[in-house]
């Protein structure tokens, strides 16, 4: 019996619960000091002064680094390395300053109190220049973007505009969606040692391999130099994708100071200088036939970005793929902010673009008068919509289908406002949930030892998402041995290379290589145990037998220590198809159904039920599966009525910098969860089936609110979040 798919707890869970699990900033290093950041108080201009005599004189100090006396980087500090692993860094290089809460110095001390109390003795005078702080200002301005994160920028097919201007019925509205900031439960962390010109980072990172490529070419040493050490992270959300400004400045900091330096940013710090989801405004324009099907849409979406650097939120992007239409435009711009720079939060564009697309097919129905679920049906995807190619695998009608059946859909009476409990307005919505599948390359090694124990490596990364475990999963099965007597390990650029742990792509992608590497130490092992025979033997629970003779069977250690004692080792290193070229369109896809209860005087919104199916590929554990999408739902309410990040339009400071007035959803905010996956194993994908889960869960949930909100009180809110003002 296979043991990927089953609901196994995390391996790595007794560790976690018993506080062994090593984070980055609770590595122990001997003379550690401690470094605190100094940011900037205004938005843009440069530094008139800077005086750290006091700073430098306060008990424990070690060294204050600023502009005037931090080390020269080759090229100013900009390796200018492609993202997710380099960004344009603040790296203490010149006077400018490019927006608030830049780091502007860096104070070490030997405890860290010593260094929080000198950071504040550093006094700063700047030359204040204007900055564009104002969304609504800069739109005017929008710029195409050079780059996106994936795909083009801007596409076509047919003539959508055409299209639209002769369509039957038409839907054209403008959705807005905020500026908002992950928050990781642990929040970004770097320690840098130096060994003569060695480097070792313990930092929380999303990308091992990314944080040596971007500190070794900023700093200018060779990769090989430095070796990043990353085991358990607290979350990344995408925050910990890229390598930002802090991570440098502790290097720098530590070769300075001769000795370790740890950086941990503080709660406020998250907001600014490590990134977050853009704000978009996003007009989207539907024309149908009157029997619903869509002859054009058009999908055009302006994001802000930093001017230190583009970032596109691509929120077109599910437009895209979602349904079936021969005419459609979708074009990305950029309006440019004197911020910092922003960057991947959870489903990057699906979250904030199904929101857009999923409420104007909503008030399409409505136009139409006919049932939201029957409007998607109608228009069902049954090959990618612009390539034509075939889905590797979708299931999505029968996620609708059976999400629909479990959560009484077919009762729901079309009229708003005509569902209510006592003082409560009751509204029905629903809305489409997709990310797409990617893989990248990523290499694995396996050894079989003596005592019949496995260790198996992969240089990727555990975000809390169940990494250790479905890689002990994959390698059980690859092996013949229980989950208990495999040592998965990662987390180190020692180990043989993987990707980012973005993208919902650490499944996809190091699962393939895990298998191809253990499945290597198997076929060494039937060689041993049958010369010549190979194909007769089986491997399974540790042990070796014969197709044929079942009863000459022998153990993986017994057969060690016959041929010598020695392990037995192999690794493998695994490439998808060149993008492109794949035979394949691959994305995944959900259901989302909700009720939202208004109360009808205090307009307050609460969200006591959600149903959602996927289609997602294999499941590699159901147990954690069910985790992942019920996290990303919850963050998928949170964004639908509460998340937003305030920036003062005079200063640039974020003000509500802080997890009491960032809102994020408590347990009382969340009801009932009912998350349901298809039976599907999508080999044309990759070999092990699995399409990735991390980051579908947060889409389509808000549009499936607000179109539920809109049920309950015939109010259309084309804003996120929702709050109680937009409906009283
Ligand atoms: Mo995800 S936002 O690509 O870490």
């Amino acid at each position: 019996m296979s043991v990927v798919t089953q609901p196994i707890d995390r391996t790595d869970g007794p560790l976690k619960v018993t506080g062994e699990a090593r984070y980055a900033a609770e590595f122990q290093l001997p003379r550690l000091a401690h470094a605190v950041m100094v940011q900037s108080t205004i938005a843009k201009g440069s530094i008139a002064s800077i005086d750290a005599s006091v700073a430098q004189q306060a008990p424990g100090v070690v060294l204050v680094l600023s502009h005037l006396n931090a080390p020269k980087l080759p090229q100013g500090g900009k390796a200018f390395i492609k993202p997710p692993a380099g960004r344009t860094l603040s790296l203490l290089q010149d006077d400018v300053v490019h927006y608030n809460g830049e780091p502007v110095a860096l104070v070490v001390a030997d405890t860290f109190e010593h260094a929080v109390a000198a950071a504040g003795l550093v006094k700063l005078r700047y030359r204040k220049a204007r900055a564009q702080l104002d969304f609504e200002q800069a739109k005017g301005a929008a710029h195409p973007p050079k780059q996106m994160p994936q795909g083009e920028p801007d596409v076509a097919w047919g003539d959508a505009d055409k299209a639209l201007a002769a369509a039957e019925l038409r839907v054209q509205q403008t959705y807005t969606t905020p500026m908002q900031t992950h928050n990781p439960m642990e929040p970004h962390a770097t320690i840098a040692a130096w060994e003569g010109e060695r480097l070792t980072l313990y930092d929380s990172t999303q990308y091992i391999s990314g944080v040596r490529e971007a500190v070794a070419k900023t700093l200018g040493i060779s990769p090989e130099r430095v070796r990043v050490v990353s085991p358990f992270v607290g979350g990344g959300f995408g925050c910990k994708g890229s390598t930002w400004s802090h991570v440098v400045l502790t290097a720098m900091a530590a070769q300075r100071a001769g000795r370790p330096v740890k950086l941990s940013l503080a709660r406020p710090q998250m907001f600014g200088p490590v990134g977050g989801r853009p704000q978009t405004e996003q007009r989207v324009a539907l024309g149908a036939q009157k029997d619903g099907k869509l002859v054009a849409i058009r999908h055009d979406v302006i994001s802000h970005t930093a001017v230190m650097e583009d970032f596109v939120e691509p929120s077109s992007m599910p437009t895209r793929q979602l349904y079936a239409c021969g005419n459609v435009a979708a074009t990305q711009r950029l309006a440019a902010l004197d911020v910092g720079v922003p960057t991947f939060q959870r489903a990057p564009g699906e979250s904030s673009g199904t929101f857009a697309i999923e409420s104007a097919m909503d008030e399409l129905a409505y136009a139409l008068d006919m049932d939201p679920l029957e409007l998607r049906l109608a228009n069902y995807a049954e090959a990618d919509p612009r390539t034509g190619k075939p889905w590797s695998s979708k299931m999505l009608r029968e996620c609708y289908a059976d999400a629909a059946e479990r959560f009484g859909w077919a009762k729901r009476p079309m009229k708003p406002r005509s569902m209510r409990d006592g003082h409560a307005l009751v509204g029905w919505g629903m809305a489409t949930a997709t990310y797409p599948a990617h893989r990248r390359p990523a290499s694995a090694s396996a050894r079989l030892l003596p005592d019949g124990t496995a260790l198996v490596r992969s240089g990727t990364q555990e975000l809390g998402t169940g990494t250790y475990t479905v890689m002990t999963q994959v390698a059980a099965d690859a092996l013949g041995l229980p989950p208990e007597r495999i040592d998965f390990e990662l987390g180190d650029t020692l180990m043989p290379p993987a990707g980012v742990s973005g993208g919902s792509t650490t499944v996809a992608s190091v699962a393939p290589a895990v298998k191809a590497a253990c499945e290597g130490v198997r076929a060494k092992l039937a060689a041993l145990f049958a010369p010549g025979n190979e194909q007769d033997v089986v491997a399974q629970n540790g042990w070796l037998s014969l197709k044929s003779d079942p009863a000459r069977r022998e153990s993986y250690a017994a057969l060690l220590a016959r041929a010598g004692g020695a392990p037995l080792e192999a690794s493998a290193h695994e490439e998808p198809e060149e993008r492109g070229k794949e035979a394949y369109a691959t994305r995944s896809f959900g259901g989302v159904f909700c009720e939202v209860r208004v109360d009808e005087d205090l307009g307050r919104i609460s969200v006591p039920r959600i149903v959602a199916g996927y289609s997602v590929g294999r499941l590699m554990n159901a147990k954690l599966a069910r985790s992942q999408l019920i996290g990303g739902l919850v963050w998928g309410v949170s964004m639908a009525l509460l998340e937003e990040t305030h920036l003062d339009l005079r200063e640039g400071r974020i003000v509500n910098a802080n997890l009491a007035e960032y809102h994020v959803p408590v347990n009382a905010d969340i009801g009932t969860i009912d998350v349901f996956f298809c039976d599907e194993d999508d080999t044309r994908f990759n070999p092990v089936g699995a399409r990735g889960i991390g980051e579908i869960g947060i889409t389509g949930i808000p549009g499936a609110i607000a179109n539920a909100v809109y049920h309950a009180t015939g109010r259309r809110v084309r804003k996120l979040p929702i709050l109680l003002d937009d409906l009283i």
